[in-house]
């Protein structure tokens, strides 16, 4: 079959004034990823060779949005938002005199998958339709264009504003997605009239004026899973929610063990292979991967960060920015900032903060610390309570431990400084040069004990308490 040629024309210059949220709507994100960047992925994949934006409130946010997609979009600017059909109008130029097919989506529409897109064009195609339309059923229509039909196929598209109490009734709604050639919009939209009622131009108003001219229309189902647009912050859970269950639904049946699905929180663009473990209350964000293999126990929340193959990152860890390599323990309750990389077969537990540190193959530090700007070697360990020293108030600065050291509990090593290989620092110790290979380091001021001086300092204190209660 030969490939279907068409550009999308995405409609993205609305308010979103039912969100009451100083974001543009479509820069609102469900499961990580703007509502934008949601229907422009379903065009990409479904095979538009274009991507025709109309850009208006929070032009700049918007653009800044578009700048960041993988593939390239071109934006029209709707200075003014007049409606839908204004918006519309206003991009027309933008497809010159082609012939080409123009697929135009609302912008608030997440959800819509790439097939049933491209099932749709196909319909469009197959049938001969100068208009299709993209439609759904709903038990509650309440808000959404209505579709009036004639012999079987759409004559209209009634506003809920515009609407009678019968038209009301009318449970086949409009779900913002049209098929039209570029040149019957060209005929079409300059004789759009704004409503008398809210001022608006109306895309949807196309419609009448299509069946007027006998086009050929048809209507193509969708389920309403598919087709719900996103106008204020419960619609916008609830898409989430759908987004979701998807993903969660594909991992399960890929091989990802997720204890808890309802209670699991993946974003857009994670990646998790199959025969990782996902425990309860776990959320996943931004670019973070997890390898077949690993486990995440409950509660941790991961963003931007890679997990290898085999590696356990325990009850409530919180990694941004962490790289984990394989067969290496996390927490519980650590925290991994951006650029800690953990070896493979290191231990990080329980309270112990590590920030832009390497910490080599099989290093420990398993108690109450923190590592910050840090080389840590391999089979380094470290006690409970270290503090790598690195900010001065002024500069950061650089701890290195090299293989083999040993480091005591509540150190301090303060940076710049260099712990040597297999180099000991005893227990309590505050370093401030470095330490040679094999040395010990002891940093500490030295044990004194004065015999019986405690009992004679008690009695000294109790006689005066009783001198000062007889006064
Ligand atoms: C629209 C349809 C309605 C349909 C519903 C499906 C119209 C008149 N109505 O209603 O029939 O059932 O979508 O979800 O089209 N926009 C602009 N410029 C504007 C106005 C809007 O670019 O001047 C953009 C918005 O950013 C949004 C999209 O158009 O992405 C739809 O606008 P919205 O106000 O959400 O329309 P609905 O009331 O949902
Ligand atoms: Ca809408």
């Amino acid at each position: 079959m030969n490939p279907l040629r068409f550009s999308t024309l995405v409609l993205a210059g609305g308010k979103g004034t039912r969100m009451k949220s100083a974001l543009p709507k479509v820069l609102h994100k469900a499961c990580g990823r703007t509502l934008l960047a949601h229907v422009l992925e379903t065009a990409r994949e479904a095979g538009a060779s274009r991507h025709v934006v109309v850009v208006g409130v929070g032009r700049d946010e918007v653009k800044a949005e578009l700048a960041s997609l993988s593939f390239a979009t071109e934006d029209v600017w709707q200075e003014q938002q007049k409606g839908t059909g204004h918006a519309a109008l206003t991009a027309l130029p933008a497809f010159g005199g082609s012939v080409s097919l123009v697929v135009i989506l609302n912008g608030d529409g997440p959800l819509l998958r790439a097939e049933t897109l491209r099932a749709f064009v196909e319909n469009h195609s197959k049938k001969k339709a100068d208009l299709s339309l993209g439609v759904m059923e709903l038990e509650i229509p309440f808000g959404y264009g209505r579709i009036v039909k004639k012999g079987g196929k759409p004559s209209a598209i009634v506003e809920e504003k515009e609407a009678s109490e019968k038209e009301k009734k009318i449970k086949t709604v409009n779900g913002g997605l049209y098929a039209v050639s570029a040149k019957l919009l060209l005929q079409l939209l300059p004789r759009l009239q704004a409503s008398k009622r809210t001022g608006e131009i109306y895309l949807t108003d196309i419609v009448a004026l299509a069946a007027k001219a006998k086009k050929k229309l048809e209507a193509f189902p969708i389920s309403s899973a598919e087709l719900g647009g996103v106008n204020d912050l419960l619609q916008l859970a609830e898409a989430e929610a759908v987004l979701r269950r998807r993903r969660i639904e594909q991992w399960l049946k890929d091989g990802v063990r997720i204890e808890a699905p309802e209670a699991f929180w993946p974003d857009g663009n994670v990646i998790c292979e199959p025969g990782a473990v996902l425990g309860p209350n776990v959320v996943l964000k931004g670019s973070t991967k997890i390898a077949s293999g690993s486990v995440i126990e409950a509660g941790c929340v991961l963003i931007d960060s890679v997990v290898e193959s085999g590696a356990v990152v325990k009850a409530y860890s919180h990694l941004e920015g962490a790289v984990v390599k394989g067969g290496a323990q996390i927490g519980p309750f650590a925290r991994l900032r951006p650029g800690a990389a953990i070896g493979e077969e290191a231990r990080i537990g329980n309270f112990v903060e590590v920030k832009k540190s390497v910490i080599g193959k099989g290093s420990k530090a398993n108690h109450l610390s923190y590592i910050g700007d840090a080389e840590v070697g391999e089979g380094v360990n470290i006690g409970c309570g270290f503090v790598a020293c690195n900010y001065d108030g002024v500069n950061k600065h650089k701890t290195t431990i090299e293989d083999g050291a040993f480091i005591g509990s509540n150190v301090n090593t303060v940076a710049p400084v260099t712990v040597g290989k297999d180099a000991y620092v005893a227990t309590g110790s505050t370093v401030t040069r470095n330490v040679p290979d094999g040395a010990l380091a002891v940093g500490r001021a030295k044990q004194e004990n004065k015999e019986g001086y405690a009992d004679r300092l008690r009695s000294r204190m109790q006689a005066a308490k009783k001198a000062k209660g007889k006064v």
